[in-house]
C-alpha cells in the first residue's frame, strides 16, 4: 500500500513537471530545496483556487475586509508574536554524514509523540530515551548530536547597510501578522461593527529543517488567512460556523468528503480556547491543510503591549472599550493545490487506451476549453477554428489553442491538464458534407469522452452551463 501511494505521488510530481504545473525552484542550478515555481498551467490552477477562496471569504460575506500587506515587517512584530523566541523545530545532526533531522517527526515515525511545547532539555531527554529507534534517513547510523531548538524565521538585511544591524528584519514566518498590524487602520478607515473579519493571501517563509513531500512542506509558501474579530466570550458559535464554512469550501472544490477529516489539537498553547485542523488524505496519509484557531485576545494584546498603541475596539453605541477575541483560519495554498491535484488524478481506460486525466472542478481547471482544427494543414479549418478560439477567448480568457499532433493526442494532452471540454472544428462545421451541420462544432467531454454537436452561436452559453 505504502509503495502504491509513493508511486501515485511520483506520478503526480512527474505530471506536474511534464505538463507545466510545477517546477523545482532554480532547477538549472541544481535546484533549491523547499522552493517550487508554478508553471503556466500551475499558476492558472493556483489563481483559480485563490479566486474561489476570496469569493467565499470576502465577496460572499458582508462584513469581511480584504487586505494585501507588505512582507517586511518591523522586527518587534516577531518579538510580540513570540516568533523570535519560540518559533523553532528540534534539530539534531547525524555525526556520520551530517544529515539534519527534525527530531519530533523522527520520534513520531517511531511511535513516540513529542509535544510541540517541550523545552530543549525535555526533548533531549525524550530523544535520549528512544535513540535506538531512530536511524539517519541517509546513512542509517544512530549517532546524532544533542537536539537544539532551531528558529525557523528567515532573516534579511533590509535597511542594514553596514552588516551590523542588531534588529534584523525578518521575512514573514506567517502571513496573518499583517492583519493584526492593520487592525487599527481598518477600524479607523472602514468603521466596521463587531463582529467582522479580515482576509488576506500572503507569502510565508520558514527555514524548514527537512522540506518534504513536494509542495507539502516547503521553505517558501503562500497562506490564505482570515481573522474574525468578536466580542470577548462571544467566540463559540462563530467558531463552529467558521469550521463548517471551511469544510464546505473544500467540498466546493470537488474534494471528496471521505478524503477530509477534522482533527482537534490535544495540547493547546496557554492563550488558545480551541484549535482544529482540517486534514486531507494525501498519498502519504492524512495531514494538515488548514488550521482553525480560537485565539482569545492574545494577538492584539501582544501588539498593544509591544507597540504601545491602543488597539482596543470602541463600541459605537455604548462607548465600551475592549480587545476583541480572534478566530483565525490559516490555509497553506501549496497544500490545497496538492490536495486538489491528488483528488483529481485518475487513470482510466478510454477508446481502448489507458489515459491519465485530471478531473478538476470546472472553475479550477487551467483552461475552460481547448479549440482545435481537425487538420492543421487545411487553411479553411484553421481559419474557422481561429475565429471560434478568438470568440471564446474574449468571453472566458482561459481558452487553449491546440493543433499539435492528431486529435487523439490532443485529447490525451488536454485530459492530463484537466481541460473540461475539447472543441473541434471539422468539415461539417464548414457545411461541406452535411449542410445542416454548418457552423456547428463537436464538443468532447473530458470525463465521459462523449461528443455533442453545438452551434457556434450557442458555444459560450453551453460552456457556462455545462
Ligand atoms: N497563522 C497561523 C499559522 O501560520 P500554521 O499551522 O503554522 O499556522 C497554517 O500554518 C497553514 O500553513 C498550515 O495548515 C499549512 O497548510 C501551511 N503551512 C505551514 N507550514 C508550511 C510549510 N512549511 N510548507 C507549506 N505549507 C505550510
Amino acid at each position: 500500500m505504502a509503495e502504491k501511494n509513493a508511486e501515485v505521488m511520483e506520478k503526480i510530481v512527474s505530471l506536474c513537471k511534464r505538463r507545466g504545473f510545477i517546477y523545482q525552484g532554480s532547477e538549472i542550478y541544481g535546484g533549491l530545496a523547499g522552493v517550487y515555481d508554478f508553471g503556466p498551467h500551475g499558476v492558472e490552477l493556483l489563481n483559480n483556487i485563490k479566486k474561489s477562496w476570496w469569493k467565499a471569504n470576502v465577496y460572499d460575506k458582508e462584513n469581511y475586509y480584504g487586505l494585501d500587506t507588505g512582507m517586511f515587517r518591523h522586527s518587534r512584530v516577531w518579538e510580540a508574536s513570540g516568533h523570535t523566541s519560540g518559533f523553532s523545530d528540534p534539530l539534531a545532526e547525524c555525526r556520520e554524514c551530517n544529515t539534519r533531522i527534525r527530531v519530533d517527526k523522527e520520534l513520531e515515525k517511531a511511535g513516540v509523540t513529542a509535544d510541540e511545547k517541550m523545552s530543549e532539555a525535555e526533548i533531549n531527554t525524550l530523544f535520549d530515551a528512544h535513540r535506538d529507534a531512530i536511524s539517519c534517513p541517509k546513512c542509517g547510523k544512530k549517532d546524532f548530536t544533542p537536539v537544539r531548538a532551531f528558529n525557523l524565521l528567515v532573516k534579511s538585511n533590509l535597511g542594514d547597510f553596514t552588516g551590523e544591524g542588531t534588529e534584523p528584519v525578518y521575512l514573514p514566518g506567517e502571513a496573518c501578522q499583517g492583519i493584526y498590524l492593520n487592525f487599527k487602520n481598518v477600524v479607523d478607515s472602514m468603521s466596521p461593527k463587531i463582529p467582522f473579519g479580515m482576509a488576506q493571501i500572503g507569502k510565508a517563509f520558514r527555514n524548514e529543517i527537512s522540506p518534504r513531500n513536494f509542495l507539502f512542506r516547503t521553505r517558501e509558501f503562500e497562506q490564505a488567512d482570515t481573522q474574525y474579530f468578536v466580542r470577548p466570550n462571544e467566540n463559540k458559535d462563530a467558531y463552529e460556523r467558521i469550521k463548517q464554512e471551511r469544510w464546505d469550501w473544500y467540498l466546493s472544490l470537488g474534494i471528496k468528503e471521505e478524503k477530509l477529516r477534522f482533527k482537534q489539537h490535544e495540547n493547546l498553547v496557554f492563550y488558545a480556547k480551541d484549535a482544529w485542523d482540517i486534514e486531507y488524505e494525501f498519498p502519504s496519509g492524512f495531514d494538515e491543510i488548514e488550521g482553525i484557531h480560537d485565539r482569545s485576545d492574545y494577538d492584539l494584546t501582544q501588539h498593544m503591549e509591544f507597540s504601545g498603541v491602543d488597539l482596543r475596539y470602541t463600541d459605537p453605541n455604548t462607548g465600551e472599550k475592549y480587545i476583541p477575541w480572534i478566530l483565525e483560519t490559516s490555509m497553506g495554498l501549496g497544500r490545497v493545490f496538492l490536495a486538489v491535484l491528488a483528488n483529481a488524478y485518475h487513470e482510466d481506460e478510454m477508446d481502448g487506451e489507458t489515459r491519465v486525466v485530471l478531473k478538476l472542478a470546472k472553475h479550477l481547471a487551467p483552461y475552460r476549453a481547448a479549440v482545435s482544427p481537425l487538420l492543421k494543414n487545411k487553411p479553411e479549418l484553421v481559419e474557422k477554428a481561429r475565429e471560434v478560439f478568438r470568440m471564446l477567448k474574449k468571453e472566458f480568457g482561459n481558452i487553449a489553442w491546440d493543433d499539435n499532433g492528431n486529435i487523439g493526442k490532443r485529447y490525451r494532452r488536454q485530459d492530463e491538464i484537466g481541460t473540461p471540454a475539447c472543441i473541434v472544428i471539422d468539415f461539417d462545421t464548414l457545411g461541406e458534407e452535411n449542410p445542416e451541420h454548418k457552423d456547428t462544432v463537436t464538443v468532447r467531454d473530458r470525463d465521459t469522452g462523449t461528443q455533442e454537436r453545438v452551434h457556434i452561436s450557442e458555444l459560450a452559453s453551453y460552456l457556462m452551463r455545462a
